[in-house]
């Protein structure tokens, strides 16, 4: 192992096991039943397993933010999920592990550049969200964007302050990636472009006030988008991710590693852009190694010629096909005024699934 694959690799002591991953352990706040109550029961910085001494001190200042630090990776990871649902890879976490994504992560993939970037991009979300809802006295509506009023409305509600949000995100979800290794200026780079993402976003959202739904007054506020239009556009991002390789330079603190586009020929990733430098396994295997669980068993949609047909997810193997019957509601009937009776029917699906 070269020294910048050790150098990637954070290993630290955890009720007496080695945790070994080349992504944030913190992340595993998101999932464990010990974490599941953030809200009710006081939360111990120190119990929470890979935080670097900077967010820890993060953590202990600003322990009002932590439950929407947490709450933010689970909206990233839940959207990874729904953005990936018909893919090899799926975004699978692992509930037992505190990495959480198994190895799969610890390449400096495409994969990885997309969890980064939806990771960091939840903890600014979730943060900027919790405090426009007043739950915490540090942080609350933003006054500073708000410019004369527009045509027939005016300021009102209160604005969301995403650039709060995107500071916390920077400090704490960059915390751990000062290291001059090629892996840290990558996933900087993505972390930096997920939350850029929500800036970008921002629009403005009204709301109309008169009577019986008239618009005699008319306020507006920034908002952020939905989570849902960050995937998507996300999404895009890691189908059309920039491939780079990585360069060593001698400088006054020793070696450091950056990054340059592979292929000259391409625009160069902008600032907007995710970026890797290994490639992603198939993902039709189990491999304990790579972290792939591979595709048997997964549901492919039999008429689709993308990703989630079973040509591609069976990588080829082939499907086998079951029937299943699902109860409905059917012949559902409107009553005057206002109720809907349904019966109950039963349908018969065909399920497809990889062998
Ligand atoms: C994701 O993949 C795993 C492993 O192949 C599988 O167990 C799980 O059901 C899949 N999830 C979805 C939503 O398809
Ligand atoms: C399967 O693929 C077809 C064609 O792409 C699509 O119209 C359909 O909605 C898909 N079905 C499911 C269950 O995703």
């Amino acid at each position: 192992m070269d020294y910048h694959l050790l150098g990637l690799i954070l290993s630290f002591l955890f009720n007496g096991t080695k945790v070994l991953a080349g992504y944030p352990i913190w992340w595993s706040l998101a999932l464990g039943q010990q974490y599941s109550s953030l809200g009710s029961q006081p939360l111990l910085c120190g119990s929470i397993p890979g935080l670097v001494p900077k967010q820890l001190r993060f953590c202990r200042n600003y322990i009002e933010i932590m439950p929407s630090v947490a709450e933010g990776v689970k909206l990233g990871i839940q959207e990874c999920q729904h953005q990936f649902r018909g893919r090899r890879w799926n975004c699978t976490t692992i509930d037992d592990s505190l990495a959480i994504f198994g190895p799969v992560l610890d390449k400096a993939t495409r994969e990885s550049a997309f969890v980064h970037a939806i990771a960091s991009a939840g903890v600014a979300f979730a943060v900027t969200r919790s405090c426009a809802e007043g739950t915490s006295t540090i942080c609350g509506c933003d006054s500073h964007h708000k410019g004369p009023p527009g045509d027939g409305w005016k300021w009102g509600g209160c604005s969301e302050d995403a650039d709060f949000g995107v500071l916390v995100s920077r400090e704490f979800a960059d915390a751990r990636e000062n290291r001059p290794d090629a892996r840290s200026a990558m996933n900087r780079h993505n972390n930096e472009a997920g939350r850029t993402t929500i800036l970008d976003h921002m629009h403005l959202k009204c709301k109309c006030h008169g009577l019986s739904g008239s618009c005699e007054v008319k306020t507006c506020w920034w908002a952020q988008p939905d989570f849902r239009a960050i995937g998507d556009y996300l999404k895009d991002k890691y189908d059309s991710a920039s491939e780079m390789v990585v360069e060593k330079h001698r400088e006054s603190r020793g070696w450091v590693e950056t990054l340059r586009a592979k292929y000259a020929l391409f625009k160069p990733p902008t600032e907007r852009d995710l970026v890797y430098y290994e490639n992603s396994p198939n993902f039709c295997e189990p491999n304990p190694e790579t972290g792939s669980f591979g595709t048997r068993d997964r549901t492919c949609n039999v008429t689709s010629h993308g990703i989630d047909g079973c040509d591609l997810l069976c990588c080829g193997r082939g499907h086998n096909t079951r029937t299943e019957k699902r109860k409905e509601k059917c012949h559902c009937i409107f009553h005057w005024c206002c109720y809907v009776s349904c019966q109950e029917c039963t349908r018969v699906y065909d399920v497809h699934t990889c062998k």
